[in-house]
Formats: structure tokens, C-alpha cells, sequence
């Protein structure tokens, strides 16, 4: 009777699991049992005779005992191989890598560089995925023949998820705190009109500069005072930025959304929910590439919350010292929960709201 080690039937399963979207690395045979080898020499064996008929059993008891070991192995193992794999190809997969980025920046203008490669890496290879491509010369040939494909891609790449009022917490303190702090500072001053001015940077489809300009509509609504908002939403991509004009909200955008804020501010059309147009004029959208193009200037609060997690450390910097000349002085930043103030920036924003990532411009002098 034949024995056979069943972990090799469970690392392979884990592997092929593992390796599904990593077109990033080489998945060619070679590396494959490179990768298994590598693996099993660091597991415990387990024999079993093949007419075991318990096998099932004893396969599914292994995975729960072993499994967390057995994938930390395989995401070193994965690592090790893919950097040194016993072959050329690795070399020809980045130079791919590069020349389709290249030839996307050629055909569309976009500039995607200073993008964590990580973060796009995986993204590309969802799309390599649902066209059948298995490199990235391959997907190179998709993009030339089908340039429809560029649309996919750019939504993927983009990901311009987001939803009214996300993260509920730091927007109750927006509104207890720095939004009255702003129409407190607007009352005081004596130019006519006074206008509070704001800039949604990388606004999605607007929800978020629909939360923001709902939150002010309603507080200047109890303050009564005659202050005008202004809210520029800007956003890369157009498909966002024109179904954020709409202001228009299927069921699913809506479906977190306090039922009060949806009665008061949204209009029942069809299926869908049109935001009301006093709120609506307050939020101006328009097409900005935060990397290439100027910012808006003169502005008391800049909010710009899950687009840094995209984009590398320099542009990071870049972007937020941009976002520090945009601003009026003591005017406000606010970043997504994952975010940090990098470099420089440590030294002209002061902390307002450290926990929710909220700070205050500060000018320092020489
Ligand atoms: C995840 S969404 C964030 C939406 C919203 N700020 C939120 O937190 O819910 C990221 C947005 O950043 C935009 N974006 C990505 N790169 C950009 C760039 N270089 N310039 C302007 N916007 C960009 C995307 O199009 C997308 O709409």
C-alpha cells in the first residue's frame, strides 16, 4: 500500500489560493515546486496510505491545527522564490511591468509612478484576471486591441469607493467642533460677503462634499447667519465627477445614511435619491490630477481622506505641503483614519484632533 504526505495536497491547495491574483510575481512551474519544496522542508510530514477512508477527516483536522503555520511558510516561501526564482523571467516581468505603465501613460496621460506599486499591482491584476491574461504583456495586448479595456482599469485603479458621513465619528466632531469654529471666525470678520470655502480633494462621486455641505446648511440654518459655502469637489476621475454633478444616489449609496438626513436632504426619484438643490449649489466639482495640476487656493478647510494610501511617501509629502499653501492660515486638514502627516508637514500643521486626524495650519517663521 501506497503512503502519501498529505500536507504537499494541502500547501498546494493553500499556493494555488495564494498565487490566484499574483501576476506580479512568476507562477511558472519552476518557481511553483520551488515554492512547495521550500515549504514542505519546513513542515511536519504527514503520511497516510491512499486507501484511507478516512482521509477527508484527517486532511480537514491537519488544515485547523496547521493552517496558520502553513500559510506564514507559504508567504515567506513566496517572497524568497519570487525574488531569486531559478530563471531569467523575473527580470522580464518587471521590464513588462514597466512598459505597461509606460504605454498607459502614452495613450491616456495618466500618470500613475508615483502610485505605491503594491496598490496597483494588485489592482491590475483583477482586471488581468477577468481577460484572460496571464503576464503583463499579455494585458499589454488587451489594453492595444481593446482599448474599451481602458475604462475597466481606470475604475480599478482608481477606487473610488466611498459613502456619505464615512467614519461617523470623526464627522460628529466635525460638526460639534471645527465646522462652528469656521462660521464662529466668519462672523467675526468684517469683509462682506462672508464666505466659508472648501476643498473635497478627491471627492469620489461627492458624497463626501454633500456630507460636508449638508453639516453646514443645517448649522448655519440654526446659527441664522447669512453665510455663502462654497465647496470645491475635485476628482481625476470624470465618471465620478459626473455622477456627482447629478447629485443623484441609488439605494445602496444611501443605505447607511441617517433616515433623518435622507427625508430632509434627498428627493425620492424611481429608485434613486436626488439631493436636495439648496444644498446641492453649494458644491462645485471639477476636474483636478492632485499630482499635476494647481490646487485651489485660498481655502479654510481642506479634507482629503483615503487618497493618500495610494500614492508613495514623496508624493505623500508633496501633496500635503500643497495642501498646507492651499489653505488660509489656521485653516484646517483633515486626512483619513490611515493617514499620518509625513515629514515637513510634522512642523506646520499643529494637532487639532490627532485620533480623527484633524490639524490647523500653522506658519512657522525663520
Ligand atoms: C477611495 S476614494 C476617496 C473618496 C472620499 N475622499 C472618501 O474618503 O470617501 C479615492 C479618490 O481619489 C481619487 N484619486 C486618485 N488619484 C487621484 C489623483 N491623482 N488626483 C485626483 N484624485 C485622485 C480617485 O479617483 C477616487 O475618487
Amino acid at each position: 500500500m501506497q503512503a502519501r504526505n498529505i500536507m504537499e495536497d494541502i500547501v498546494i491547495k493553500y499556493l494555488d489560493e495564494m498565487l490566484a491574483l499574483r501576476f506580479d510575481l512568476c507562477t511558472c512551474e519552476i518557481c511553483r515546486q520551488d515554492i512547495i519544496a521550500y515549504v514542505l522542508s519546513r513542515l511536519p510530514a504527514k503520511y497516510i496510505t491512499t486507501d484511507s477512508g478516512t482521509i477527508h477527516a484527517i486532511m480537514q483536522q491537519l488544515r485547523l491545527e496547521q493552517s496558520s503555520l502553513i500559510l506564514k511558510e507559504l508567504a515567506g516561501a513566496i517572497n524568497i522564490i519570487s525574488k531569486q526564482p531559478h530563471h531569467e523571467e523575473s527580470h522580464d516581468r518587471n521590464q513588462a511591468y514597466k512598459l505597461l505603465m509606460e504605454q498607459i501613460k502614452v495613450d491616456r496621460g495618466a500618470d500613475f509612478s508615483h502610485y505605491r506599486d503594491k496598490v496597483l499591482k494588485r489592482r491590475i491584476a483583477l482586471r488581468m484576471r477577468s481577460r484572460n491574461a496571464n503576464t503583463y504583456s499579455e494585458y499589454l495586448q488587451v489594453l492595444i486591441h481593446s482599448p474599451e479595456e481602458y475604462e475597466k482599469l481606470f475604475e480599478v485603479l482608481t477606487i473610488n469607493v466611498s459613502s456619505f458621513f464615512r467614519d461617523a465619528v470623526v464627522w460628529d466632531h466635525l460638526k460639534t467642533q471645527i465646522l462652528p469654529e469656521l462660521i464662529a471666525r466668519k462672523k467675526q470678520q468684517g469683509v462682506w460677503p462672508r464666505k466659508i470655502r472648501i476643498w473635497s480633494a478627491g471627492c469620489s462621486h461627492g458624497e463626501e462634499p454633500y456630507s460636508l455641505a449638508i453639516m453646514l446648511y443645517e448649522l448655519l440654518e440654526k446659527e441664522k447667519v447669512e453665510i455663502n459655502v462654497e465647496i470645491i469637489a475635485t476628482d481625476i476621475d470624470k465618471a465620478c465627477l459626473a455622477k456627482g454633478k447629478a447629485g443623484r444616489y441609488d439605494q445602496m449609496s444611501v443605505k447607511d445614511l441617517n433616515p433623518y438626513y435622507l427625508r430632509r436632504f434627498f428627493i425620492p426619484i424611481n429608485d434613486e435619491f436626488q439631493i436636495v438643490p439648496h444644498v446641492k449649489e453649494f458644491v462645485h466639482f471639477k476636474e483636478l490630477n492632485l499630482i499635476h495640476d494647481p490646487g485651489i487656493m485660498g481655502v479654510d478647510m481642506v479634507i482629503c481622506r483615503n487618497v493618500f494610501i495610494y500614492f508613495n511617501r514623496s508624493l505623500q509629502e508633496y501633496l500635503i505641503m500643497k495642501f498646507h499653501g492651499a489653505l488660509v492660515r489656521d485653516g484646517f486638514f483633515v486626512m483619513g483614519s490611515s493617514e499620518n502627516l509625513l515629514g515637513e508637514a510634522r512642523q506646520v500643521f499643529e494637532n487639532v484632533n490627532r485620533l480623527f486626524r484633524i490639524y490647523k495650519k500653522i506658519i512657522v517663521e525663520y
